[in-house]
This record gives C-alpha cells, structure tokens and sequence, in this order.
C-alpha cells in the first residue's frame, strides 16, 4: 500500500543525503567535455532544472559544481529547505519556483533532472514532461532521474504513475543512453517504511 509521505519529515530526513549517483554522474559527464565544471565553452554557468526538487539534495550539488539551477517543487516546504541549506556563495546561481511540473514550461537548459518525483504526475502530465523535455535541452544537453517503474508496488495505487521501462526507453528515443539501471528490492523508503522498489536509474544525452 503506497501513501505520500509527511513532506515536511521526508526533507528534514533528505536534506542532508548526499546527492543521487545519477545527478553526480550527469556532472562530471559535463565536466570532461566542459574542461571546467559548470561552465559551458564560452564560459557562461551552464543551467539546470530540477524538478521536484524536494529539500535539494540534487540541486545543491549542482550549485556546488558551479551550475545555475531553476528548482521547482509544489510544496513551500521544499523550497524554504533547499534555500536554508544552500550555501551563501551559491545562492546567487538558485532561482526557485513553487509550481507543478505537469503544468510548466521548461525553459532552454543543459540539464533536466527528477529525482523520484515524476510517479506523483498523472499518465498525460507524465508524458506531457517527457515531450518537453526533449525540446527544452539544448543540444548535447542531458536528462537525468530516477523514474519509479511498473512492478514497484506504487504501480497499484491509481494516485502514482509508473510506466515501464520500455515506455521510458521510448520517450528517450531521441537521446543516447550513457547509463541506465533497472533496481528491483524489498527495501525501505526515506522515512523508513517497507516498500518493493522497483526503480530506472538514468542518465540520456540528446542527440
Ligand atoms: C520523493 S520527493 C523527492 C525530492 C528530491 N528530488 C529528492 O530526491 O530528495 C518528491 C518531490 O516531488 C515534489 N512533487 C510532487 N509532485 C509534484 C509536481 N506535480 N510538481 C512539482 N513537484 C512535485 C514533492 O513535493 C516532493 O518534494
């Protein structure tokens, strides 16, 4: 049985995790290119979104690379705990939204990341995202996340969506996969409950 968690528990758990292997993967995938990491080759701080940004985990570790990020979650909650823990040099490349990912238009950027939160969008916001994700990256840019699949045990509950890996592979087509991870386990989630996990782990580059 899958409910939404306690958010303001779940970012008091996560603030300080260190960043999803995906996201720190996406970064030093740019970093061999880019020479500096963060800085595009004309010198400028590259931009990502990330969407449902939670307490940050993820974004922080952009801003520490030297990235600009445009963080986006629906709940306050998320925004003020990412911003407290934001470090003051960095805080200046933070832009945060609060606004729902199902509904908002992505602006041109080098990386997209969604760390778990995609399964909370319904089946046409979920494929409505993939769509402009695609056309939001500029070229050579990345998406990176961790995307609940169709046997995690959230798949029963008509509140998640979680597609197959098959159908992300899908909305990837027009990107190259540089990693890819189908996780499936009995664990526990962030606050300590039991749950079959079954999770992709990816990281694309647009052609
Ligand atoms: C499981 S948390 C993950 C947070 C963060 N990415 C991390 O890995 O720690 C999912 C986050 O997605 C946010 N979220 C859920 N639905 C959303 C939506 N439609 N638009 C924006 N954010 C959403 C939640 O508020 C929550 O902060």
């Amino acid at each position: 049985m899958s409910s939404k968690p306690s958010w303001p528990d779940y970012y008091a758990v996560t603030v300080d995790r260190p960043a999803w292997h995906t996201v720190t993967e996406a970064i030093a995938l740019f970093a061999a290119e880019d020479g500096v990491p963060g800085l595009d080759g004309a010198g400028e701080p590259r931009l990502a979104v990330d969407l449902g940004c939670g307490a940050g985990r993820d974004a922080r570790e952009l801003l520490r690379n030297g990235w600009r990020v445009l963080a986006i979650d629906t709940e306050h909650d998320a925004i003020d705990a990412l911003r407290a823990a934001t470090a003051p040099e960095d805080r200046p490349r933070l832009a945060t939204l609060v606004a729902d990912i199902g509904s908002f238009i992505l602006p041109p950027c080098d990386l997209i990341n969604a760390s778990v939160s995609f399964q909370f969008l319904d089946a046409a916001a979920y494929a409505r995202t993939f769509a402009q994700i695609a056309s939001a990256l500029n070229a050579g840019g990345r998406f990176c996340g961790l995307l609940y699949g169709d046997r995690d045990e959230a798949a029963a509950d008509p509140a998640y969506t979680c597609p197959s890996p098959d159908e992300i592979r899908s909305w990837l087509a027009g990107f190259e996969i540089e990693s890819w991870d189908e996780r499936e386990e009995d664990g526990t989630m962030a606050l300590g409950d039991p749950h079959h996990i079954h999770i992709v782990e990816v990281v694309a580059r647009r052609r």
